[in-house]
């Protein structure tokens, strides 16, 4: 696996953070090659402003803070701003003010660049937030695999900024070249809202939360097997989204205290929102930004509800959820139970069954299987 970047007559070394034994994957991609081929031709400003959307692993941030430039880089993901400060770090370079997609936007970027995201929701709210915050006449360069880039993707940026074209296919990747000539003129609704009509719920969602328009049809039958014992005291729901398991994990147990993790800041903000509009009174919540569960001290949860992701931005990938186990074990009490939904193709059962020694599958459909597993005291699981 690659991890020295030659571009522009400049190198850099550039992991995806946390490094992951036997990684294959590396840190950048063509577009990022692209769009710093691009910028390198580009006339801006000394000391210009570059503002950064959705940089994967500080690739961009990078080139951009070591030519000099000012630069801000805006992202929903604690990884990728974990990843891109460890990659500042490792080649001897600062600078970058790195803030979440929930913090206002700096009003002054002389120019814009953005990795477009995953979720079209969170693309029409960023394009809304440059349209709101950023300068007249402001270019924006996207770029993207060009696979990833439709008529729809540049009709959103004509719709919501201005005059829009694209560029030729380049190692697989495309740039889109669009210039802000509208102006929104109130910021765009933070959440939008649907309604889990059989669990009595309503659940708020940040544009870049997982499901954000409907409940994911693994969490509607997850929410059914959430188990209800009295000596629950600490429930933590790792990757927990807009807090729809949380929510209802906590009505069920009404004894216990509950942690809500995420390495999305909407989805946390989006799980404190529901847990409180729920009725969970504050004392009894957590919501917490974090890879996984790092940090977390052991035997300090007696379960945890997982609905692992298996994606990382547009890579399919286990690792997470593996991490999700393995972390989970540690941070489990002795006799705790982490309960977790897959597709029956994720072989989830296997997996737990090797770090926990023991794993039922507590229920069924034809697409998903729920397994439970306790930590026991004296198992010496695999890793
Ligand atoms: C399949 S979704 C489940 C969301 C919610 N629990 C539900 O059931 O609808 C997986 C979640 O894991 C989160 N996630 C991905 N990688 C993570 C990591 N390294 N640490 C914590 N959460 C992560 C994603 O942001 C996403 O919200």
């Amino acid at each position: 696996m690659k991890t020295t970047l030659d571009i522009a007559g400049q190198t850099f070394t550039l992991h995806r953070h946390p490094i992951q034994k036997n990684e294959t994957l590396q840190a950048w991609d063509a577009a990022d090659e692209y769009l710093i081929e691009e910028l390198e031709n580009s006339v801006l400003p000394d000391n210009a402003h570059i503002l950064i959307f959705n940089d994967g692993f500080g690739a961009l941030s990078c080139w951009a803070i070591q030519k000099g430039y000012r630069v801000t880089m805006v992202s929903d993901s604690h990884l990728a701003q974990l990843s891109t400060d460890q990659n500042l770090k490792d080649n001897n370079l600062e600078g970058v003010d790195i803030i979440s997609s929930l913090a206002p936007l700096p009003v002054d970027a002389d120019i814009i660049v953005m990795k477009l995201p995953k979720y079209t929701r969170f693309l029409v709210w960023q394009l809304q937030q440059i349209s709101h915050s950023a300068r007249m006449n402001v270019q924006v360069l996207a770029g993207a695999k060009a696979k990833d880039i439709h008529t729809s993707t540049l009709k959103l940026f004509e719709k919501h900024l201005g005059s829009t074209h694209t560029s030729l296919a380049k190692k697989k990747a495309r740039l889109i070249f669009c210039q802000k000539e509208k102006q929104l003129e109130s910021a765009p609704a933070e959440t939008t809202s649907f309604d889990v009509a059989d669990y009595k719920m309503t659940l708020q969602n940040h544009a870049n939360v997982f499901s954000s328009e409907s409940l994911d049809i693994a969490a509607y039958l997850m929410l059914e097997h959430i188990p209800s014992d009295e000596s629950i005291g600490h429930i933590i729901d790792l990757g927990c989204g807009n807090g729809v398991l949380s929510v209802e994990a906590a009505r069920r147990n009404p004894q216990a205290k509950v942690t809500a993790v995420d390495e999305s800041h909407m989805a946390v903000a989006s799980a404190s929102a529901n847990l409180l509009n729920h009725g969970i009174t504050a004392e009894r919540v957590e919501c917490r930004v974090n890879n996984c569960l790092d940090g977390f001290p052991s035997n300090s949860a007696d379960m945890v509800l997982c609905n692992p992701p298996f994606h990382q931005l547009n890579t399919v990938t286990d690792h997470i959820a593996w991490q999700m186990f393995c972390d989970a074990r540690q941070v489990l009490e002795p006799k705790g139970r982490i309960v977790v939904i897959g597709n029956r193709h994720l072989g989830y059962h296997a997996k737990l069954k090797r770090l926990f020694g023991n794993a039922q599958v507590i229920a069924s459909n034809r697409k998903f299987v729920i397994v439970e597993a306790y930590k026991q005291p004296d198992s010496k699981g695999m890793r």
